[in-house]
């Protein structure tokens, strides 16, 4: 049995104690919650590698408090620091040259020449990297290939007992993943949407994001098409529920299932979208989805809806 606690100094150092000693704890962050290790320590990455059940060749977020841990990591460009500026912390991971300092382990980036940061904004992950000092790796807090957890009963219902302690900051503010880009080539490359809006990105770019498909020679493993995979048989884009099928709604609908924002809003959405998965998985074989429009934040939620209905 795993315990759940309020974050608070006492459980802070507990935490930390923890990690120092190469173990495992998930933090709440802004996204979904994280399963964190110390970066650094190889055991400890490979315990959660298999914690998860997640495949080696699937690199993890190094999850930083402040620049100069960040810069210590990574090599950023200046166009690189910038954005980091502006949108750190927040629902942003930057792939970066690792840089000649870097301290996270060889496993934890699956042995590649680059590695991805991140600077979470929930207070509890902040608090928790403060309290312990060092980068923590962190992928979602689920089992490999399963609905991302945005509250600590979804990471106990996947992982209890596999993790030594679960850090409770509420339900999670966005619900859906970070947004990742690649600054490591010529032009940035979108290679996962996410919580932080592309257009936002590409307003402070100045230019276009690179979509994954036409970069060349960026290697982005760990996007595989089956993911976020609820257990129940996933349709998309529809209308209307049929008989025997759980529904998942998007604004105004006449049947009865559940909504993700009865307003039509993406950002309620984002943050309604995996426990709703959770929830109607428990409930039903099968789940109707209504159709989400594909821009802005929806860009982001149709790429998990997608993976949860795909079948390999
Ligand atoms: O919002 C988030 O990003 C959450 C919270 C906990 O921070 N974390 C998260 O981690 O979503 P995870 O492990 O579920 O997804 C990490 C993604 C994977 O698709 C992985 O392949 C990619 O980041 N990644 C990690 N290092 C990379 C690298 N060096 N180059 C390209 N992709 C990388
Ligand atoms: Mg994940």
């Amino acid at each position: 049995m795993t315990a759940i606690v309020p974050i608070q100094p006492g459980t802070l150092s507990l935490a930390a104690m923890h990690l120092r000693g190469g173990g495992l704890v998930a933090m709440p962050t802004e996204t979904v919650y994280g399963l964190a290790c110390y970066a650094a320590n190889p055991d400890a990455v490979v315990r959660l590698y298999e914690a998860k059940g997640r495949p080696r060749f699937n690199p993890l977020i190094a999850h930083v408090a402040n620049m100069e841990m960040a810069e210590q990591e990574a090599v950023f460009s200046p166009l690189a620091r910038e954005i980091a500026a502006k949108f750190w912390p927040g629902p942003l991971t930057m792939v970066l040259p690792v840089a000649p300092t870097g301290t996270v382990s060889d496993i934890a980036r699956a042995g590649l020449d680059t590695i991805a940061l991140r600077m979470p904004a929930h207070p509890g992950a902040l608090a928790l990297l403060r309290t312990f000092g060092k980068p923590l790796v962190a992928p979602s807090a689920n089992r490999s290939g399963h609905v991302s957890p945005t509250t600590a009963q979804h990471v106990k219902e996947d992982l209890d007992g596999k993790v030594d302690l679960i850090l409770d900051g509420g339900p999670c503010e966005r619900g859906i993943e970070s947004t990742i880009v690649s600054f490591v080539g010529e032009r940035p490359v979108l290679l996962r949407a996410g919580a932080l809006e592309t257009s936002a990105l590409e307003e402070a770019l100045g230019q276009p994001l690179v979509a994954r498909e036409e970069a060349d020679g960026i290697s982005a493993p760990g996007q595989l098409k089956s993911h976020y995979a609820p257990n129940a048989r996933v349709r998309l884009n529809a209308d209307a529920p049929e008989p025997g099928e759980g529904w998942l709604a998007f604004g105004e609908t006449p049947y009865p299932g559940l909504n993700l924002s009865e307003a039509g809003d993406l950002r309620e959405a984002a943050k309604n979208l995996f426990a709703a998965l959770r929830t109607l998985d428990t409930q039903f074989d099968r789940i109707a989805v209504a159709r989400i429009p594909n821009e802005g934040l929806g860009e982001a939620i149709n790429d998990r809806l997608a993976r949860a209905a795909h079948r390999d």
